[in-house]
């Protein structure tokens, strides 16, 4: 069954939406694989966000996205990667849709509440990159 990665970014946790979010998430249908909150150190801010390294911004993404603790999360189910995706709306939010996370909450494109993988090669790396394979539960689920 697919898998993604899901992160409430500092601006999220320090609004207090962690509930919301994994209340949209839970509501949906997906199951909670894995969670945690924590401090995304220098290091590993630059290996999620290595692929923007060349970009700008890049400076501004690492010194956000390690300015206070995020919240971690894999989720798992049919689609799960794009739908998660729909339901955090685009990456701008000026652009995002009402009743989307980031249309409801997000204001700027820097501080857009969530991050969501974009691909199955990026689920399978970013859930590698911040859960050990002990951290992910494997368990049965009533639909
Ligand atoms: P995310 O999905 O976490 O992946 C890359 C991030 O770069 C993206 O969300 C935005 O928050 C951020 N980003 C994109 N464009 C800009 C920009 N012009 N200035 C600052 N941050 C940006």
């Amino acid at each position: 069954m697919e898998k993604t990665f899901l992160m409430v970014k500092p601006d999220g946790v320090q609004r207090n939406l962690i509930g919301e979010i994994v209340h949209r998430f839970e509501k949906k249908g997906f199951k909670l694989c894995a969670a945690k909150l924590m401090q995304i150190s220098d290091e590993l801010a630059k290996q999620h966000y290595a692929e923007h390294k060349e970009r700008p911004f890049f400076g501004e993404l690492v010194q956000f996205i390690t300015s206070g603790p995020v919240f971690a999360m894999v989720y798992e189910g049919e689609n799960v990667i794009k739908t998660a995706r729909e339901m955090m709306g685009k990456t701008n939010p000026a652009e995002a849709a009402p009743g989307t996370i980031r249309g409801d909450y997000g204001i700027t494109v820097g501080k857009n509440i969530i991050h969501g993988s974009d691909s199955p090669e990026s689920a399978e790396r970013e859930i590698n990159l911040f859960f050990s394979e002990s951290e992910i539960l494997s368990y049965t689920k009533q639909d």
